[in-house]
């Protein structure tokens, strides 16, 4: 007889992973929007000392790395999330606020894991389309919000189109938000953005006790294979909750300690987001070069659409074939468009010179 298993299992969409991560060396890995940087040395070294420990339970409430952030961003310790990754506080944040009968909001195409929310507590998910420039339509979003919302996710800079919203668009919008709806601002890339420092949504916290700011170190500090990301909330009794609902132990020890350390090195990030704008003002440029339109990027990966009769899937996999990963529009929600993340200056061109051969050819 077949197992049974519970309504949520067949509601529960299956995360749709990039592929490729047995392939070795040579391939270009522009599928995940990870960093081609390895951590720093001191970085590589705080994670291997935590190892020498781990015969212990990590620190359960990951109070030197709540530290670390609450001297950085100078928000109350206790009112800072740590995660195993930011999606882990994206999970946490769908099991503290939503239920059958209630709602949340989000645009779409967005976030591949946003629509898990709602599928595994049986609340409403309400997805709004993205703009002609492949922006958060924020006016639509809000006439959608009702008495049975309980949580909205904006995306800035947004996953998989790569654009990104003003901070004052962001402001206005959460001014208008009922107090009783939580706002998650998912910022795990906004140390990209062009349009703001990354700190100018902090002052957003002290206004509204209803946003989480989300963050990740999987990015800009190159640690997604450690796990560990964190929320800046506006309130503690948010932080609460999402500690509330989720294990214990959530954070290992290698990725507290990593963390740690790379908060240490601004400068860093300062180099890599420069890296990064060099190689993706090059990429763009050579796109529109084949008559190609990427939408406006603020983070470390482009969105485009191809020519109508070309099939995103079959480019996906021609390219694959040729030993590039990157991502189909299909598997992220717009069917005819590709994600591909920048990466290394090498990678890069062998992306363009594949598809201009694929496309030409
Ligand atoms: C918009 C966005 N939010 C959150 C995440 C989750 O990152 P992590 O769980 O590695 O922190 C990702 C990962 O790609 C993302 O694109």
């Amino acid at each position: 007889m077949a197992l049974e298993f519970s309504e949520r299992i067949r509601r529960i969409p299956v995360y749709p992973a990039a592929s490729g991560y047995s392939l070795g060396e040579e391939v270009a890995m522009l599928a995940s929007n990870e960093s081609p940087y390895q951590p720093l040395p001191e970085v590589i070294e705080a994670a291997s000392r935590a190892l020498t420990g781990v015969n212990r339970y990590p620190d359960p409430t990951n109070s030197a790395l709540r530290r670390a952030l609450s001297d950085r961003y100078d928000v109350p310790a206790s009112r800072i999330a740590v995660g195993n990754g930011s999606c882990d506080i994206l999970l946490a944040a769908g099991e503290a606020l939503l239920e059958p009968g209630s709602e949340i909001v989000y645009a779409w195409p967005s976030f591949s894991v946003y629509p898990h929310l709602a599928a595994a507590s049986g609340a409403r998910a309400i997805e709004v389309p993205l703009d002609g420039e492949h922006r958060h339509d924020l006016d639509a979003m809000l006439a959608e919000i009702n008495v049975a919302t309980r949580l909205v996710i904006v995306c800035n800079p947004n996953n998989p189109t790569s654009t990104a919203l003003a901070l004052d668009e962001i402001a206005a919008f959460l001014d208008a938000v009922p107090r009783h709806v939580c706002v998650m601002l998912d910022e795990a890339y906004c140390e990209f953005s062009l349009l703001e420092d990354p700190d100018a949504s902090l002052k957003l916290l002290d206004r509204h006790a209803n946003l989480i700011l989300l963050r990740t170190f999987s990015k800009i500090h190159g640690l997604c294979g450690l796990r560990v990301g964190y929320g800046l909330c506006g309130s503690e009794d948010l932080r609460v909750a999402l500690d509330q609902v989720r294990q214990p132990f959530f954070c290992n020890a290698a990725a507290q300690a990593a963390a740690v350390e790379a908060l240490r090195h601004s400068d860093e990030v300062t180099r890599r987001v420069e890296l990064n704008l060099a190689e993706r003002t090059t990429v763009e440029y050579e796109l529109r070069e084949l008559g190609l339109q990427p939408a406006e990027s603020q983070s470390n990966f482009v969105w485009f659409d191809l020519p109508d009769s070309v099939d995103d899937r079959q480019v996906v996999s021609d390219l694959a074939a040729r030993g590039v990963l990157v991502r189909s529009g299909t598997a992220l929600g717009r069917e005819g468009a590709l994600r591909v993340t920048i990466g290394t200056e090498r990678d890069n061109e062998r992306f363009l010179a594949e598809l201009r051969a694929l496309l030409q050819g």
